[in-house]
């Protein structure tokens, strides 16, 4: 059954953050925009240091203090723009309609409180809960995010509970007030397979039943093919491709998330060594005046080097908003369906 996918909640347009550093002041998000239907899992994805997790504290306000700033662009949430919002009506926002999952459940987790006060105290801070009621909804989320005996495990310390356990805690106290947007920045890179993949149809559960939107922040094109439906290629700070999940895996367009597709291992054919891109992406405090893929790009051309390609529509026989920032689709042999 298709996915019923609704109205756009969330709309990024031109973000920008700065982060001020011993190199100078880096532009570490430079004019992302994307938009979030309700619903809908973007995978966001690229290498590290491309930006992916500044594009998500960005979204939230979190920025590290007082190393980061927003200095452009807006962040268009329910409607609201989140950037207008004072720093208690924020508050409300963030773990009550949006919530995010970070990498590492150990450091999400207070080691000297319970499970079950851990997630009492999310649901009392946004939800108007009777005190006498709290602990009743907190067996409740853990028992919707499948956590065993859940009146027994909230007396149970983190250190009392498997990895996989926690994760699931911390996506219960992430989903315990009922959010809109749920921001899952790597949530399963420290868990086994069977444990991610039993995350991972969790997560789709719950937003089958809720209609919640997600943005998956990852590396791993496995689970972007498992759980998105659109995908936004970041490099460099900047969003170089963006489409269906579908057509990104079918036509990919940009020569950077070609590359990344080259080096994820297929099943199906035989590989000799894993593919991996040469070279380094860019330094932020040196970037290049054109594309910032062109000293690892295998088609790069002298325009590239010279000015900064804008987003080109790109001709792969659907109308899914499919675009990429390369100059080469200038050219109708480079861009043409299933090419
Ligand atoms: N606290 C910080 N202070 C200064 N610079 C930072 C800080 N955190 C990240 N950066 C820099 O900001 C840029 C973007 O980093 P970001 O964490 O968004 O990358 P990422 O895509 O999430 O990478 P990863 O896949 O490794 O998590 C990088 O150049 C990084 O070095
Ligand atoms: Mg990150």
């Amino acid at each position: 059954m298709p996915k019923a996918i609704g109205d756009t909640i969330l709309q990024v347009e031109d973000l920008q953050t700065e982060l001020s550093t011993k190199m100078g002041v880096l532009r570490a998000v430079d004019g992302v925009s994307f938009s979030v239907r309700q619903g809908e899992t973007l995978g966001i994805v690229g290498e590290s240091g491309s930006g992916k997790s500044m594009t998500a504290l960005s979204i939230l306000g979190v920025l590290p203090r007082p190393a980061g700033s927003i200095v452009g662009g807006r962040v268009v949430f329910n409607g609201q723009d989140l950037r207008t919002l004072s720093e208690p009506q924020m508050r409300r926002v963030r773990g009550g309609s949006i919530s995010m999952v970070l990498q590492d459940p150990q450091t999400s987790l207070n080691p000297v409180y319970t499970i079950g006060s851990q997630v009492t105290e999310a649901i009392a801070l946004h939800r108007d809960v009777p005190r006498r009621s709290l602990i009743g909804r907190a067996v409740a989320v853990l028992r919707q995010v499948r956590v065993a005996a859940p009146d027994q495990r909230v007396k149970d310390y983190p250190h009392q509970m498997s990895g996989g356990m926690k994760q699931r805690v911390v996506g219960a106290i992430a989903i315990s007030c009922d959010p809109h947007l749920l921001i899952a920045d790597e949530p399963t890179t420290a868990l086994d397979v069977t444990i991610q993949s039993q995350y991972l149809r969790l997560l789709r559960d719950i937003q089958e039943e809720t209609r919640l939107s997600i943005i998956f922040i990852t590396h791993d094109f496995g689970i972007v093919a498992n759980m998105c439906d659109r995908v936004a290629v970041m490099y460099a700070g900047r969003l170089v491709e963006s489409g269906p999940v579908r057509s990104i895996f079918n036509v990919p367009k940009h020569p950077y998330t070609q590359a990344l597709l080259k080096s994820v291992p297929a099943m199906d054919r035989p590989v000799d060594r894993l593919y991996s891109i040469p070279g380094q992406p860019p330094v932020l405090w040196d970037l290049p005046p054109g594309c910032r893929f062109v000293a690892r790009c295998p088609v790069a051309e002298p325009r590239c080097t010279t000015r900064y390609p804008p987003a080109f529509p790109v001709a792969d026989g659907t109308d899914g908003g499919h675009v990429a920032s390369c100059w080469k689709l200038e050219d109708p042999a480079w861009n043409t369906p299933n090419s």
